[in-house]
């Protein structure tokens, strides 16, 4: 089956009362992993690749590598995301290097450091919208900073900077009437990267309030959440008893997510999760056999972790049991979709 586009899936998701997780890669075993997962699970899955993934890898590999892997799984629908496109350039070099669906993250300026205004938000993403649906790409926006930084992307916003720039859920309506967008991105306060919360959050600091508001105005609208990866503690715990110094922090625990779907969230980024199941696997295999050095023995074990966190993601969203059933239209398909 080709690469199919996200508002298809996302639209089923919606149908069917589900969530998927979008899964970030930058090579081949995080790649093989996820497939691996959605195979196990029969899942449909959002493969995410952010700017600096897609310099790590080079355009040519990535393409390549999800096209081997919608080859070699004709059964799983496969969405290949642009997460945290920058500017409307480097959506439509995404588009043009086979991606599916494309994020204009317009809530920040082209550097990835400071918050756009509105209307320099709604222009950029409208404009990519205008672009993308001509060609039955899908688009997601994001109205609202989140906390944290990532390889040089985000305002570095602290736990408590970020409670200052959670989504407006009537800010929320009018951006979805301006751009047209398939997928809205909200801050509710969660932050990227391995650092989210110091305790366990509560609403006053994880405000699913707000998702539930916007679902209130927006009931059409897919809502998507970033920052949310759980930081399971085992796996924390097992990086620092390999030689890691990871400090104690919270992430945003999977009950919530639940809960998010009930209302409206059909797209649950993570990345940090899998790079700390790699992380651990890799660290204890280095430490536990010191003289080791061929690649796929401690390149294989990581894979083997992270599939087993996107299998325990695919479950908890929902997604699990649906690949058979998402009806795989083509980007082609979708021209007509949106001029209707
Ligand atoms: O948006 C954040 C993702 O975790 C991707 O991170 O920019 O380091 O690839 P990255
Ligand atoms: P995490 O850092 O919580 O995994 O978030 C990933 C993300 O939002 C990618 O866009
Ligand atoms: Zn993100």
């Amino acid at each position: 089956m080709p690469l199919i586009p996200m508002r298809t899936l996302l639209d089923h998701a919606a149908e069917n009362d589900y969530g998927v997780a979008a899964l970030n890669v930058n090579n081949m075993e995080q790649i093989q992993a996820i497939l691996e997962a959605a195979t196990e699970t029969d899942s449909p899955v959002i493969i995410q690749a952010s700017r600096g993934a897609r310099d790590y890898t080079n355009d040519n590999y990535l393409r390549h590598l999800m096209l081997a892997a919608a080859e070699l799984n004709p059964n799983i629908p496969i969405v290949m995301h642009q997460d945290h496109g920058n500017s409307p350039a480097t959506c439509m070099s995404a588009i043009e290097n086979g991606f599916t669906s494309v994020m204009m993250d317009g809530s920040l300026d082209e550097a990835g450091k400071n918050p756009n205004t509105y209307e320099q938000n709604v222009a950029v993403t409208k404009e990519v919208v205008a672009a993308a649906h001509a060609r039955g790409i899908s688009v997601e926006g994001e109205i609202g900073c989140l906390g944290g930084i990532e390889d040089g992307h985000g305002a570095g916003l602290s736990e408590e900077e970020a409670q200052e720039h959670l989504t407006d859920p009537a800010q929320a309506e009018q951006f979805v009437a301006d751009t047209g967008l398939d997928a809205l991105a909200v801050a509710i306060g969660t932050s990227h990267g391995a650092y989210k919360f110091t305790k366990k959050p509560t609403g006053d600091v994880l405000r699913m309030d707000v998702i539930e508001e916007i679902h209130k105005r927006l009931p059409n609208c897919h809502i998507v959440m970033h920052g949310s990866s759980s930081l399971p503690q085992e796996l924390r715990d097992e990086i620092n008893k390999y030689g890691g110094s990871l400090k104690p922090a919270y992430g945003v625990p999977v009950e919530e997510i639940q809960r998010g779907i009930k209302h409206g969230v059909r797209k649950i980024n993570v990345d940090t999760d899998n790079r700390l199941a790699m992380t651990a696997a890799i660290r204890k295999v280095f430490t536990e056999k010191p003289a080791e050095f061929d690649p796929r023995k401690y390149l294989g074990p990581a894979r083997e972790s992270m599939k087993e966190i996107c299998k325990a993601r695919m479950i908890a969203f929902g997604q699990a049991g649906w690949a058979g059933k998402v009806p795989t239209k083509t980007c082609k398909e979708m021209i007509d979709f949106y001029k209707k």
